[in-house]
């Protein structure tokens, strides 16, 4: 399926919003201006670049990236209340595309906190998105912890929302509590229910509390929706927030299914992930789909064995496309002859049939005894060994 035959998904990056809402992942104002030149350069729509009422240093940095965005959108955060809204213009007026982003809780929990009525609730949301609508022509609206908001509730008060000018509804998935088959459900049902919905974009929010933000994000689409938000490496509050690099990846590999398509320049991902990682402190997991240093290593022998003849044996997608050099076939105790031969080609060493009979078994033994077995070790052994009879 061509391109131009596919709807586009337009992703939403909240690294620097709720991505350093994450305990411990604050970073420094020139990191994020670093991260959001990344973003920006690797096609990013929409940067959420912070949450300007909440500091003197978020709103800096909000300014700044502003100032400095070449092609996203700059939209930043507020509470639904005019004071924040207002910080908020102040602060992202100067992008070329800027956007106000405002939210009120709207489940049973969270509406107990303000206790407002039904009433009460309905004006704020009035109030506070015509406020930004008047400020600003791109206004985003989320009921915050929409997902456990009773249905009619959520209706009326995306209904009130659209009225008033909010041009993307989001639906936030805030404790991470859905599930991809209600995930669909809940965004397809809003568009056909509830009245001017055609003509706004639905965005989702998901959390990772069960581990199903990215499958979550990716049935809203399914269901209709066509901004996702999410972070790199999946960073954000408690379990995280939908890792953009798996949201895109899985969108390019499996679109023969999921028929959209994103503005992201893969081949950027690994380079950002490092980035975010190095500066908000968090390391990525191992085993981290997309960016985790295994997600393209393969060591035991049957796979080696297997990616030597036919990459597409045991890989999905290329490592070139996520800005990987290549595949890597670390040396270890599961490791079989056709890697170690192949090695040793890499390090430009030629034995014949009985030293690496030897070298082999040496290896066995040495891998038994360390977890990876490094180039140096493999050159150690050849020096051990001769190829006599
Ligand atoms: O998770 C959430 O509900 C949020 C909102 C502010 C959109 O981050
Ligand atoms: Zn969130």
């Amino acid at each position: 399926m061509t391109e131009q035959n596919k709807d586009k998904v337009v992703i939403f990056d909240t690294t620097l919003r709720d991505g350093e809402q994450s305990p411990g992942a604050t970073m420094t104002h020139a990191e994020k201006i670093e991260i959001a030149e990344l973003l920006d350069d690797m096609g990013v729509d929409i940067i959420e670049a912070g949450f300007p009422i909440a500091s003197e240093g978020d709103f800096r940095a909000v300014s700044e990236i502003a100032e400095r965005s070449k092609n996203s959108v700059i939209c930043g955060l507020a509470r639904a209340q005019l004071p924040d809204i207002d910080r908020c213009w102040e602060a992202v007026k100067k992008a070329a595309k800027p956007r106000i982003h405002t939210f009120i809780g709207t489940s049973p929990l969270h509406r107990a906190i303000p206790n407002l009525t039904m009433d009460e609730m309905a004006d704020r949301i009035e109030q506070t998105v015509s406020h930004a609508r008047n400020l600003c022509d791109n206004v985003q609206w989320s009921p915050m912890d929409a997902t456990r908001t009773e249905w009619d509730y959520l209706c009326r008060t995306v209904e009130i929302a659209i009225k008033a000018g909010a041009t993307t509804i989001n639906i936030p998935d805030t404790v991470g509590y859905t599930a991809p088959v209600e995930s669909a459900d809940l965004i397809k049902r809003l568009i056909e229910t509830v009245p001017g919905a055609d003509e706004v974009i639905f965005a989702t929010h998901c959390h990772n509390d069960l581990g199903m933000a990215t499958a979550n994000a990716l049935a809203a689409v399914a269901g209709g929706a066509r901004q996702i938000e999410c972070t790199i490496n999946g960073l954000g509050e408690r379990a995280g927030n939908t890792a953009l690099e798996e949201v895109v990846m899985a969108l390019k590999v499996r679109g023969d299914i999921m028929p959209f398509y994103t503005g992201i320049d893969t081949k950027k991902l690994m380079h950002i992930s490092r980035r975010v990682s190095t500066v908000s402190g968090f390391p990525v997991q191992f085993n981290k789909a997309i960016v985790g240093k295994n997600a393209f290593a393969h060591e035991s022998g049957i796979h080696q064995d297997g990616m030597l003849k036919n990459a597409e044996t045991f890989e999905i997608m290329r490592p070139e496309d996520v800005g990987l050099a290549g595949t890597s076939l670390p040396l270890g105790k599961h490791s079989g002859r056709a890697a170690l031969r192949a090695k040793l080609k890499e390090l430009g060493t030629e034995v014949g049939d009985n030293q690496l009979k030897d070298i082999f078994v040496r290896f066995k033994d040495l891998a038994d005894r360390k977890k990876e077995v490094f180039d140096d070790d493999i050159l150690a052994l050849v020096s051990a060994t001769t190829d006599g009879p």
